[in-house]
């Protein structure tokens, strides 16, 4: 069953000089999970953070930390993001040959166990998974970069995944991420997904305007 709408900003859009100030901000906003996109030059096109990040930025707060892990090799680094305080580890259907493995090892240091799908990657890369699932992430751009345009061919894939979460009876987050706007947002919501990952979105017009771009993607605006 589709659950509340959660938003999620990622902290990728936010002012990386600033990033404690910036996760209090979107916290004190009404964010319920915090998106923290990892990048590794090598699996996608772009670098970003590491678990040296996530555990300075822990102690700023308590809401749900919502690693999303674009790297390969992606087991090696399980346990450094599980220690630096992650409460979500997503990691590609892409990335590593064991997908079994891997969700079974994130969920063995007591974490949430996510898997992305790429735009490309059909929906039966779930299959045989689902069960070991608690969340599952559409990317609605190529993994890399904010601020790129909404791929609507997945909002089909969204659709489908939402009728094969319900027929487990779980709740397993569906989570969109890539060019979710004001815009995009409810019609996201309307294909079933219940958490919106959303960066530029977010953070477009500074810490003023967090609380409003939240509420408004959130559909209560
Ligand atoms: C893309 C990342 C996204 C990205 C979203 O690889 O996974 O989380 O930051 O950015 P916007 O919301 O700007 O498309
Ligand atoms: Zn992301």
């Amino acid at each position: 069953m589709q659950q509340p709408i959660r938003i999620a900003p990622s902290i990728l859009s936010a002012d990386f000089a600033n990033l404690g100030a910036e996760v209090r901000a979107i916290d004190a906003a009404g964010a319920d999970y915090i998106h923290v996109d990892v990048m590794d030059g090598h699996f996608v096109p772009n670098i970003t953070i590491g678990p040296g990040v996530v555990k300075a930025l822990r102690p700023h707060s308590d809401k749900v930390f919502d690693v999303h892990l674009m790297i390969a090799p992606v087991d090696p680094y399980i346990e450094a993001f599980a220690e630096a305080g992650a409460d979500i580890i997503t990691v590609h259907a892409e990335a590593t040959p064991h997908v079994h493995r891997t969700l079974q090892l994130i969920r063995s240091l007591g974490k949430r166990a996510g898997l992305s799908l790429n735009p490309s990657t059909p929906v039966a890369a779930v299959d045989y998974l689902i069960g070991d699932l608690d969340l599952l992430l559409v990317m609605s751009v190529n993994p890399g970069f904010g601020g790129q345009a909404f791929i609507e061919s997945q909002l089909d894939k969204v659709a489908e995944l939402r009728r094969r979460i319900d027929d487990t009876g779980h709740s397993i987050d569906l989570q969109i991420d890539g060019g979710i706007n004001f815009e995009t947002a409810p019609r996201a919501v309307t294909a079933g997904a219940d958490v919106l990952v959303a960066g530029t979105a977010t953070f477009t017009g500074g810490p003023d305007a967090y609380r409003t771009n939240i509420q408004r993607l959130r559909g209560n605006a």
